[in-house]
C-alpha cells in the first residue's frame, strides 16, 4: 500500500531514501569513539580469532558480493591480510581449499542464498571459521556460522538491494578496523579517521540524495538508452559493477561494470556518441588515472556522466559536450548540448566514497527504470531471496 511505502511511488524509492537512518542504525553501539576502535562484542568474532587468522575469505552473490568487494579492499589495506572474494555458487561447485586459520565471510542480506549457504558450508567442513555478515535475524547463514554481525537496515522490499548493500559497506569497514586494530596493523589516529569518516557518513548521504532531482533529469536524457558503461577505480571499481547491476536489474538496459584500468582491453571498442559512460571520479588516490580515462572517453566523442568531488571544475569542463556533439549531427543526442551530468560528492575520507558514490547510481537506475515504466519492486525474472541452486 502507499502507507507501507512511506509516501514514495515504489519501496525502492523509500530504501534509497532511507539510508542515512540504515546507515545510523548499524553503526550505533558499535564505535567507541574515545578508542578510537570498534566494540569487539558487536562484530561477531573473538579478539583470539582476529589475531590468529591469516587469510579473509568473503563469499556472497550478486549485490552483497560487491559489498564483499569493497570489504577486500579495506581487509588488506586496514588489516594486511590476504582476501579475496568468491561467488557461492563458483565455491560450491568447485573445489576450493580452506584451511583452519581462514576467516571465511559470508555477506548475505537475506541470510537465506542456497549458494551462499553451501558455500559456507564448504568451508566449515574443512575447518575454516564462517562470520555471517546479514540484514535478517536467526536466518540460515548466520545460524550456520560461528559468529553474525548484523546490518540494521530493516527489512528490505524491493527485490534490487539498496539500503543493504550500504549497510553491508558499513558493517565491512567496521570489520577491517576491528581487524587492523587487533592485528596492530592499523594504529589509533588511523582508526579515528576512518571511524571518524563513518559517523559522518549518514549526514554525508543526505548531502548526495538531495541531489535526487538532479539526477531525474539526467535520466530522463539517457532513459532511451540501449547499453551504459560504468567506470571506477579502487573500491570505486565494486561501485561500477553495483551501479550496473541496478541498471540492469531494474531498467533492463544493458549495463556493464568495467575497472577503469580494464577500459583498453576490451570495452574502448564499444564507445561511441550513443553510450553514456558513468565514470566514478571522486578525488581519491585514482583520481589522475580516472579523468584520464574520462578523456579517453571524451577524445572518443563519448557521453560521460561524472561523480565526482564538489566543486570539481576540471572534470565538469572535461565532461561538458564538445561543440562536434550538436543536434544536427546526431538528432537523437540533442540533449548533449545542455549542461555537463555531474553528481557531486562531499570530501570525505577515502574509505566513505563507496558508501556515497554508490546513490546516485541507485537514484539514476530507479529513475530510469521509472521512466521506462518497468516494475521498478519487482522485475520481471528475478526473487528477492534464491533459496535454490
Ligand atoms: C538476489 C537478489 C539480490 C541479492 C542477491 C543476493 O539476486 O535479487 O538483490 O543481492 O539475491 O542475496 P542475499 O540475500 O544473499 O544478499
Amino acid at each position: 500500500s502507499q502507507a507501507e511505502k512511506g509516501g514514495y511511488k515504489h519501496f525502492m524509492l523509500k530504501e534509497i531514501m532511507e539510508q542515512p537512518r540504515a546507515i545510523e542504525d548499524t553503526i550505533r553501539g558499535r564505535i567507541n569513539v574515545s578508542e578510537a576502535d570498534v566494540v569487539p562484542e558487536e562484530i561477531g568474532i573473538s579478539v583470539a580469532l582476529a589475531k590468529s587468522i591469516t587469510r579473509v575469505y568473503f563469499v556472497a552473490c550478486g549485490t552483497s558480493a560487491h559489498a564483499a568487494m569493497a570489504g577486500r579492499y579495506w581487509v588488506e589495506q586496514l588489516a594486511k591480510l590476504p582476501s579475496t572474494v568468491e561467488i557461492g555458487s563458483e565455491v560450491r561447485y568447485r573445489e576450493p581449499v580452506f584451511t583452519p586459520t581462514d576467516l571465511v565471510v559470508a555477506v548475505s542480506q537475506s541470510g537465506e542464498t542456497a549458494d551462499t549457504l553451501a558455500a559456507v558450508k564448504a568451508a566449515k567442513a574443512q575447518g575454516a571459521h564462517v562470520l555471517a555478515v546479514a540484514n535478517v535475524l536467526d536466518s540460515a547463514i548466520p545460524r550456520a556460522s560461528e559468529g553474525a554481525l548484523y546490518t540494521h537496515a530493516g527489512p528490505e522490499i524491493g527485490v534490487a538491494s539498496t539500503k543493504c548493500f550500504t549497510t553491508q559497506l558499513a558493517a565491512l569497514l567496521m570489520l577491517a578496523v576491528y581487524l587492523g586494530r587487533r592485528r596492530g596493523t592499523l594504529v589509533q589516529d588511523e582508526a579515528r579517521r576512518v571511524l571518524g569518516g563513518l559517523l559522518r557518513g549518514a549526514h554525508d548521504m543526505r548531502t548526495v540524495l538531495e541531489q535526487k532531482d538532479k539526477i531525474q533529469f539526467i535520466a530522463k536524457k539517457f532513459h532511451r538508452s540501449r547499453d551504459m558503461l560504468f567506470l571506477g577505480r579502487g573500491t570505486g571499481f565494486p561501485i561500477a559493477l553495483e551501479g550496473a547491476l541496478k541498471l540492469k536489474e531494474i531498467s533492463y538496459i544493458h549495463a556493464e561494470g568495467y575497472a577503469a584500468g580494464e577500459m583498453k582491453h576490451g570495452p574502448i571498442a564499444l564507445i561511441d556518441e550513443e553510450m553514456p559512460v558513468v565514470v566514478l571520479c571522486p578525488k581519491d588516490a585514482h583520481y589522475e588515472k580516472t579523468v584520464s580515462n574520462l578523456e579517453e572517453v571524451r577524445a572518443r566523442e563519448g557521453i560521460v556522466i561524472a561523480v565526482c568531488t564538489q566543486g570539481d571544475a576540471e572534470v565538469a569542463r572535461l565532461v561538458t559536450p564538445s561543440i562536434s556533439q550538436i543536434p544536427s549531427r546526431s538528432p537523437r543526442q540533442s540533449f548533449a548540448l545542455s549542461e555537463p551530468d555531474v553528481v557531486e560528492i562531499p570530501e570525505v575520507e577515502p574509505e566513505i566514497l563507496p558508501l556515497l558514490t554508490v546513490v546516485p547510481l541507485q537514484l539514476l537506475a530507479y529513475y530510469i527504470a521509472d521512466y521506462k515504466g518497468t516494475d521498478v519492486d519487482q522485475p520481471r525474472n528475478l526473487a528477492k531471496t534464491v533459496t535454490v541452486e
